[in-house]
Order: C-alpha cells, then structure tokens, then sequence
C-alpha cells in the first residue's frame, strides 16, 4: 500500500546499523513515507537498535520509551524496534516498553512493508524475529539518500561465525554470509553515478569474505572495486586478526584506491585473556603480523578495539595491554569496559571484574593512548597530504581554529580529521593540504594551489 506521511529513524550502534537504517528508509519510501529529521511531526519512529554493550541497548529502551506520552496525543503513530535488540529481545520488548508497535529483527526487514500494512488495517502489535537470512538484494536500493554524500557504508556480507565468548553478534545477526560480488560491483558502481567518491566496505570479518561460498576473495573483491570509475577512495572494517592474510596486506600496498589504513581488534594484549575470549591468535602473533604489515606498507595507519575487564583480567593482563600499546603505538584506539551479555558465554565465567575497577582501566587506557594519537598527528606537522574534502566544519563538534569564521574539513587516507579555511573547494574534491597544526583529533592545514 502506498502512505502519506513522514518517517524518523533512529540509529544506534555500528556503521553497518548505519546501512540497514538506509534500507529502512528506502522501503518506508517506497511505501509513501519521507524522512524527517523532526520527530515531532513524524507518523512513524523506527529505532534501529544495537546490544553489543548493556549501554547501547539501555539508550534503545529509553529513547523508545519516550513516546508513551506522544502516542496518547497522536494514536496513528507506529513505533518500531528494529535490529539486534529486537532481534534479542523479541516479544519481551513489550514488557518494557508497552506502547510499543512492532519488533522487527535482523533478517525481518524484507517483511517491514507488509507488517505496516497489517498496522494500519487494525492489526495487533507485530513481533517478527525470524532467522532465515534476509537477502539484501531484495531489498530497495539506497541511491535516493546521497544527496551530497561522498562517502557510504556497504555491507558485504553479514553475520558471524566466530564466536567470541564476550559478543553477542553471532546470536543477534546470525551465521556468516557473503553478498554476491557482482551484487555489490553493481551497487557501487550506482553509488558512484550518483556521486559517492568513498565506500567503506562492512562486515564482521571482511578477510573471510567469499570463502564459504567459494566466491572471489576479498583482496580480488577489492581489486573489482578499486577498477570502479568514479571511486577515489575504499575503505574497510573489521578485518580479523586471525584471518590477516598476505595476499590482503598487498593489496592495501598495490591497489591506489584502497586507503593505506587498517582497522584491526586487538582486544586484549594478554594470551591468558585472548584464549578466554576464543580470539583465535596470540600477542605474539598479533605483533608479527603487525610487524610484516609495517614493512610492506611503512606507513600505514593502524587503529584497533580494545576491552578492558574481562572476566579474571588480572592487573598483569591489564598492563600487557598497556604494553601492547607502548609496541605499537596505534594512530586511535576504540576501548570498551567489558560489558556483560546474557547470549555471550562469558556471561557465566568466573571472577567478574568490579565495574569501578574496569573504569579506572578504561581511563588509563584511554590517557595513554592520548600521547600517542597526538604523537602521531604532530608528526604530520610540515607533511602535505591528500584530502577527500566532506564539508564545512561544525562549530560544536570539531576543533576550530581561532579567528576563522568559516572553515571545511576533509579525511587523509589514514582517516584523520583535517580542518582548513573554507575557500574555492567543493565537496568531494582530492586536495593537497600542507599540515600546520596537530590536536588530539584533528589536524589543520592551508590548501596548496587553491
Ligand atoms: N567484528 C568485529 C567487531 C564487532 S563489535 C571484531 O571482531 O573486531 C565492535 C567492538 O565492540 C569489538 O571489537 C569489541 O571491542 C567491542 N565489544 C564487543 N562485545 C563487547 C562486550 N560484551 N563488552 C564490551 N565491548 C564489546
Ligand atoms: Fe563478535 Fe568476534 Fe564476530 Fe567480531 S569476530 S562480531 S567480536 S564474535
Ligand atoms: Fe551492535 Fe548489532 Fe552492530 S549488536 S555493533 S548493531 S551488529
């Protein structure tokens, strides 16, 4: 059926979270509804929800919660939980949040148009959580979406078959799956007629991708992708220590297309810690392949994930971590207090770490990291690197040179923040910018030749 009204989507979690919300909207489109960035006058809220720490599912309930008071007021409003929560949780959403709509898991997106359909002609509270894997392809495609994107999100395959003790994503997304490699040629290659200079490439262990299914591997996925007209720059996440393969490390040296950056999860610099968590590698392993990477590409950017506080971390662990990141002195690192999932394994080890003692972790982590991120980004100081410019600078959320009224900022390949005085560049232009300042999270630069 075909609606007159507006739909809000929020989005909590990772950047695939990011695609599916893009998916959301095109099949709420295709159904009449517009997007709004206005709550207040949208006909449908759908929270897109994520579980991979107690916090982000916690932020889910509250914001959903919300609306008992506005549904009151406006009955026709339909609200959802969709995504890893609400595959999670299923009926028992409805405890918590009574008012509640629908429930709409991972794999039930195909199904969202039909489930309004059945709200609107009077139908009960739909909950749809079942497993069988949703096949991306049938779902509209997102190219309504890019006005002025230059970059996007693409997820290439989908689900986990690794099993991590801490994580909840195998349980909430299910097995591992590939997309067809001519599926997401074809995809891009749209996403680029329309404007998009930058893809970054989703899924939970990208260096597995295409081996189940017998497809292409991802270095050869990337090679199709880098022959793109129209793309400038790819980047990718998560790649998974255990699967880091050489043929991958040359294709970041030997494809110009793919940024010379590489995500890669640690999680813990203990082997004590690494086995408990079924990582599948050890430190030692971890820093050779680290080490073989450095000399192929010297450099390389290096970013990870860190947890701190898993079940028996003890102090020795913990400080192995601290010195992991002494040997390795990584551009930026993601650091989590470990937080308990219910599906995980790890829910049910033994000596659980107080939470008091896993933040006072979490801020040592943090303030070490600081001197290096800074150390890196002041050695950027004098250098001129090539920028993808993405827009003007916002005063609230970025550093901001004092006395410019006016500033853009843009991304080098090794994914930091460069600000620069807004002058004849347009979104989406490759500009050189010579380094003048460095700060914990960005850089600043004047352009040469504009
Ligand atoms: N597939 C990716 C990451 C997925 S989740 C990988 O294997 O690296 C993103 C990050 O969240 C993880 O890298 C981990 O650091 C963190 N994380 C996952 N489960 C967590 C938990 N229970 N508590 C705290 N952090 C967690
Ligand atoms: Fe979770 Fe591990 Fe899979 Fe990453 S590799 S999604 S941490 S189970
Ligand atoms: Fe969260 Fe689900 Fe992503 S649990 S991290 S939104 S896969």
């Amino acid at each position: 059926m075909k609606y007159k009204g507006y739909a809000y989507i929020y989005t909590i979690g990772c950047q695939m979270n990011v695609y599916d919300s893009e998916k959301l909207g095109a099949i709420l489109k295709s159904y009449g509804f517009e997007k709004t960035e206005d709550m207040d006058i949208a006909d449908i809220i759908v929270c897109n929800t994520c579980s991979i720490r107690h916090k982000a599912e916690e932020k889910a309930f509250s914001f959903l919660g919300r609306f008992a008071r506005i549904k009151k007021k406006k009955p026709h409003l339909i609200t959802v939980m969709a995504g890893c929560v609400a595959q999670q949780e299923g009926e028992k959403a409805f405890e918590r949040v009574p008012h509640l709509d629908m429930v709409l898991g991972t794999q039930a997106f195909s199904r969202f148009g039909q489930h309004i359909d059945a709200l609107k002609s009077g139908g009960q509270k739909i909950v749809d959580t079942n497993d069988a894997p949703m096949i991306y392809e049938a779902l509209p495609d997102t190219t309504c979406f890019n006005e002025n994107k230059i970059s996007k999100f693409v997820t290439i395959m989908q689900g986990c078959d690794n099993f991590c003790t801490y994580c909840v994503v195998p349980y909430v997304r299910g097995r591992e799956r590939s997309r067809r490699p001519e599926n997401i040629v074809e995809e891009i290659t749209l996403l680029a007629r329309s404007g998009v200079r930058e893809v970054t490439l989703l899924g939970q262990n990208v260096n597995s991708y295409g081996l189940k299914e017998g497809m292409i591997p991802f270095p050869q996925l990337l090679a199709k992708i880098n022959d793109i007209k129209g793309i400038q720059r790819i980047r990718f996440a998560t790649s998974h220590p255990k699967d880091l393969s050489e043929d991958l490390m040359h294709a970041i040296r030997d494809l110009d297309k793919v940024c010379n950056h590489l995500h890669l999860p640690v999680q813990s610099g203990a082997n004590t810690i690494l086995k408990k968590m079924n990582r599948g590698y050890t430190r030692e392993t971890y820093i050779h392949k680290i080490s073989e990477l450095k000399k192929l590409c010297p450099q390389i950017a290096l970013s990870t994930d860190i947890i701190v506080g898993f079940p028996s971390e003890s102090r020795t662990d913990f400080y192995d971590t601290m010195n992991l990141l002494r040997e390795i002195e990584f551009d930026s690192i993601f650091a989590f207090a470990y937080s308990d999932r219910s599906s995980a394994p790890a829910a049910k080890f033994s000596n659980q770490i107080d939470e008091k003692e896993k933040l006072d972790r979490l801020n040592q982590l943090l303030e070490l990291q600081e001197t290096y991120t800074i150390k890196k980004n002041t050695a950027l100081v004098g250098t001129i690197l090539d920028i993808l410019v993405e827009g003007e600078s916002t005063k609230k959320r970025d550093g901001f040179e004092p006395g410019f009224k006016k500033q853009m900022k843009g991304r080098s390949q090794s994914n930091k923040i460069v600000h620069f005085p807004s002058g004849h560049v347009n979104i989406g232009d490759m500009i050189k910018i010579r380094i003048e300042n460095a700060y914990p999270h960005s850089l600043w630069g004047h352009p040469l030749g504009v």
